[in-house]
């Protein structure tokens, strides 16, 4: 009974490492909760002008994504644990990168374990969102924007697969959708200035950007 909250608690735990504060202080560089967005996470990173260091924080903040869902998934039957416990975990990483208790709650937007997560839910969820985050990106050059849409479509990914069926009856449905809610919410000041056209593109520097 308690194998489930102690793989959610360990899942937040992991989620909690906020790598882009992690990495930026191993490599030298500045904390990227003082530049920019003040975001800490890839693209905030990638106004340091270090793109090692934001393709380091993707894939670490995406890996504690992925790794609590995938061993779930793999190693979690014999133990009794299924669906619902994917979703736990998969929500319990991602509310870890956005209130991590390592950085006194103070988080990020959620974006590369989100992409973790649905990387771990199935690679091909993973593939489509992440070709439609690329695709967003590369036509308006908007992280956010490219952030919120990939948010917005991954669930319904998710329900065209074999899974169609209501988002009640498919606890990782639920997850997926209730992140993508979150995301949103965490993107709320990217939304206000994505409407009053003063986003910072992809590839301004810390200087231009807010
Ligand atoms: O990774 C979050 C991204 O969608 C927006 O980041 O720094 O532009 O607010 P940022």
């Amino acid at each position: 009974v308690l194998y489930p909250f102690a793989a959610a608690l360990a899942a937040y735990l992991l989620g909690s490492l906020s790598f882009a504060v992690i990495v930026s202080r191993v490599m030298g560089l500045q904390d990227p909760r003082t530049f920019g967005s003040k975001n800490p996470g890839a693209t905030n990173v990638l106004r340091s002008g270090s793109k090692p260091a934001a393709v380091v924080t993707l894939l670490l903040d995406g890996l504690k994504g992925w790794l609590p869902v995938f061993l779930v998934r793999v190693y979690g039957k014999p133990y009794g644990l299924e669906e619902g416990t994917i979703a736990m975990v998969g929500l319990a990483a991602f509310l870890g990168h956005l209130y991590p208790v390592f950085f006194r709650f103070q988080g990020g937007k959620g974006v590369a374990t989100f992409l973790g997560v649905v990387f771990g839910v199935h690679p091909l969820l993973g593939i489509a969102t992440a070709a439609t985050w690329l695709i967003i990106a590369f036509f308006f050059r908007y992280s956010s924007l490219a952030s919120l849409v990939a948010a917005v479509f991954a669930p319904s990914f998710y329900l065209l697969g074999d899974h169609i069926q209501w988002y009640a009856e498919s606890p990782i449905a639920a997850a997926l959708f209730v992140m993508a809610l979150l995301l949103g919410w965490r993107h709320r000041e990217n939304i206000g200035r994505l409407v009053a056209g003063k986003e910072s593109r992809l590839g301004a520097s810390k200087a231009g950007a807010r």
